[in-house]
């Protein structure tokens, strides 16, 4: 018998020792995947213009959800040429950090929906969302035209707000105070938005779903999907990222 340090024929011929070495192998790897998550708030950068979402686009979220968009539809841009020149800038880690559940994933029967804010307008939204084909006749996405006539639920926001902060979202007492009032002001410009703006910086404010007469489900969803990616100015930060 060889004194090798590293006797492969040993271990491979002493089952306790096999057991043994391959527990400690395997508990090195568990150790570098998770050792991160335990300082999770160092870990994943600060980025400037990350909030938390509005009471309305939250509600839009929960729908979002609700509805299954998730199943066709990821939103995490990842680092590769294709995908940062077909969909922008890839994701950021802290762009995702107030989300519960994240939306990250790679299922696409549908395009990933991370930066899609501002690249359509409403009318388009709420067309494409009524009626797929209307507008992209060879889409096999499903309509989704009641949300038009659903009256938005809004007077239950504040507790999914204070649910959201017990696991880390820093809503202030006074978001949770005005939910209801900031969800219905966000989609209706006629009313006062109070200081729904200081709280949640480049809040949109407008008449998402074109019928104001009142404040639909339609609102909220495309309310949400159009801020999506618009927090973070990724062209700021973009220099520091050219290799060199
Ligand atoms: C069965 C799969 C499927 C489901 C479910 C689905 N979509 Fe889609 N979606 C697609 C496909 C495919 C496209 C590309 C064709 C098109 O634009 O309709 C698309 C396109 C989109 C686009 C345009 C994206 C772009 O960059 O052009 C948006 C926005 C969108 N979907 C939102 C939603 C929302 C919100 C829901 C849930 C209410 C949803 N989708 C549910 C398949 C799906």
């Amino acid at each position: 018998m060889s004194t090798k340090i590293l006797d492969h024929g040993r271990i491979e011929r002493n089952v306790t020792l096999l057991l043994v070495l391959s527990l400690i192998t395997v508990a090195i790897g568990g150790i570098v995947e998770i050792a991160p998550l335990f300082w999770i708030d160092s870990t994943v950068e600060k980025v400037k213009g990350v909030r938390p979402y509005t009471p309305l686009e939250l509600a839009g979220r929960n729908i979002y959800i609700r509805e299954g968009c998730y199943n066709c539809h990821s939103q995490m841009i990842r680092p590769f040429r294709d995908e940062v020149e077909r969909y922008g800038h890839y994701s950021l880690a802290a762009e995702s950090m107030y989300d519960h559940p994240f939306q990250w994933g790679s299922k696409r029967t549908g395009p990933d929906l991370a930066r899609v804010g501002g690249r359509y307008s409403d009318e388009w939204h709420v067309q494409h969302l009524a009626d797929p084909q209307s507008v992209v006749p060879e889409s096999i996405m499903p309509g989704y035209a009641f949300l038009k006539e659903r009256p938005l639920k809004a007077d239950d926001l504040g507790k999914h707000l204070v649910a959201l902060r017990r696991v880390g979202v820093p809503y202030a007492d006074e978001d949770v105070k005005q939910a209801t009032k900031d969800a219905l002001a966000q989609a209706d410009p006629t009313a006062d938005a109070g200081s729904l703006a200081t709280r949640y910086p480049k809040v949109q404010v407008r008449d998402f779903d074109g019928n104001p007469s009142q404040v639909t489900e339609m609102d909220a969803l495309v309310a949400y999907l159009q801020m999506l990616g618009t927090l973070v100015d990724t062209r700021a930060a973009e220099p520091m990222e050219q290799p060199r």
